[in-house]
């Protein structure tokens, strides 16, 4: 039995296994990458980055066995399709941002209509600007407290009956707060009006592989998802994974746009840790989520209990579209503190929260959290509001105000920005994406034109986009947000904005 058909088992990590053989043989390198294996580098790297630097290699033809890496990386994409449901799987050193990119523009051109969420991640903003269709924003519900909920079959298909020619459905599942929609209902009401669907499933890689677990993109006839595989599962930052399922997309036709995106050099060190996470998610995702579930459901049963602290929870999040929720997203907000001053409370307890704002703050429970650990996190958040002395809304995170703001009787308490209403668009996505513009003050901004995507990452969902009339309303909600969490939405310099040059709306 050759190499190849042994490593047809999920017992096997083909890509990394051959990296792994070459890194061994030793030889000597004439080929790039120019630190060679490792040796160009000072004492302290060679030390410490050993076995990256023997891994990071390039193409080879003959990587291991007589096989080049091209060979293995078949190999290896070949066995993450078997474990994640798809017909075709491609591994992407850029993120789920480049499959996004890739699908959009092998998709929709100009003249198309695509249907999103509003709360779609900048890089679906930047995939249409870059294949020129036209984005059909689909409303998403938003609870009392600020949650984004989920977009509704019903809401999907008002938009598609006042669409004239849509091309594409791109569907949020989940969210960043790990809410779900109806995937299965979505995807049915767009395939009955003849439209694929693409799902960003960005933040659930890992629901294939355990049951407590929202329904996976691939279990609900999506024609194709994307996955971060760095963001819930063991791979580097940066690798992720693009997915085609049984429906209306050849897989050639995502890979000859794959080849306009992506880098001709991707790194092998990512691409063999998406091959070992889908080896350890295949033998152990099963026990290893089922003790990680255990420990969020201790963690979520201290919480409830405790009179100062609300969780983000299904039960109420149905009532904006959700369906479903991950249960190894734990959203919460402690009364009369900001999310912000929570997770500074929380990190002075050696725990650090994936994201905090003005309001909430949310922790991404990994498969490999220990026994202690989560008793650690039980314990800390008992007592938190004893770590941190109740605010007493006299400062916010972000200093002094500026002169000439009032401050809001509830500043620094979190209190609930309501999301600003979309503007209207006055310039298409792509003019206003390449437009000469320019920063001016974000106070004199109210009537000109983004000209780049201003949102707070995470979650980088867009508050403006390139293209709409600045309001009134969005010059308010970025002062303010930023007011309380103490952080600044670029890409423009603090208190500043991008908009579109005054000669290039004239000239139009
Ligand atoms: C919902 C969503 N989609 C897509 C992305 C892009 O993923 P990546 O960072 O892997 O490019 C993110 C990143 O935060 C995200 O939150």
């Amino acid at each position: 039995m050759s190499k190849f058909n042994e490593a047809r088992s999920q017992t096997h990590a083909p890509l990394a296994e051959a990296i792994a053989q070459y890194a061994a043989a030793n030889t000597i390198r004439l080929h790039t990458p120019g630190h060679a294996g490792g040796q160009g580098w000072n004492a302290s790297w060679q030390r410490d980055f050993a076995t990256a630097g023997a891994w990071d290699i390039t193409e080879l033809t003959g990587l291991a066995d007589g096989h080049s890496t091209e060979y293995w990386v078949s190999a290896a994409q070949e066995l993450a399709a078997e474990a994640f449901g798809a017909k075709a799987t491609f591994f992407l050193t850029g993120g789920s941002s480049l499959g996004i990119q890739t699908v959009l523009t092998a998709c929709a051109g100009p003249g198309d209509e695509v249907l999103l969420p509003r709360n779609a991640h900048q890089s679906v903003i930047h995939g249409l600007a870059l294949c020129g269709a036209t984005p059909r924003f689909i409303p998403v519900p938003s609870s009392p407290d600020g949650i984004p909920g989920t977009i509704t079959p019903e809401a999907l298909e008002a938009v598609l009956r006042a669409t004239v020619r849509p091309r594409l459905v791109v569907l949020l599942s989940p969210s960043y707060q790990g809410f779900c929609p109806d995937l299965a209902a979505l995807v049915a009401v767009a395939h009955r009006a003849g439209v694929p669907v693409f799902v960003d499933e960005a933040h659930g890689a890992h629901f294939p592989f355990h049951a407590a677990f929202p329904p996976s993109a691939g279990r609900c006839g999506a024609d194709a998802w994307v996955q971060s595989a760095h963001k819930t599962l063991g791979a580097f930052t940066g690798a992720a994974l693009l997915h085609i399922g049984n429906g209306a997309f050849a897989p050639d036709a995502i890979r000859r746009s794959l080849q306009i995106h992506a880098t001709t050099s991707p790194s092998y060190l990512l691409m063999a840790s998406i091959d070992e996470a889908r080896r350890i998610m295949s033998l152990k995702g099963q026990e290893l989520w089922g003790q990680a579930i255990h420990y969020c459901e201790q963690i979520r049963q201290a919480a409830a209990g405790l009179e100062y602290m609300q969780l983000a929870e299904l039960a109420t999040m149905r009532d904006y579209g959700a369906a479903a929720q991950d249960p190894t997203r734990i959203v919460f907000r402690v009364q009369g503190l900001s999310g912000v001053k929570v997770a500074a409370a929380l990190r002075r307890n050696n725990i650090t929260a994936e994201y905090a704002d003005n309001r909430h703050v949310c922790l991404i429970i990994p498969y490999s959290l220990t026994e202690a650990a989560a008793q650690n996190i039980v314990e800390v958040i008992t007592k938190l509001v004893e770590v941190v002395p109740v605010d007493s809304g006299e400062s916010s995170p972000g200093g002094e105000s500026s002169p000439g703001q009032s401050p809001p009787a509830a500043q620094g308490r979190g209190a609930a920005i309501s999301f600003p209403p979309l503007a209207p668009m006055v310039m298409t996505l792509r003019q206003a994406l390449t437009a000469p513009f320019e920063e001016v003050k974000l106070a004199v901004a109210v009537g000109r034109i983004a000209a780049a995507i201003v949102a707070f990452y995470p979650p980088g969902i867009p508050l403006v986009i390139p293209g709409e009339k600045i309001s009134p309303e969005i010059v308010e909600y970025i002062q303010e947000m930023s007011r309380q969490t103490g952080s600044y939405p670029g890409p423009a310099s603090e208190g500043r904005i991008w908009v579109v040059a005054e000669s290039a709306v004239k000239s139009r």
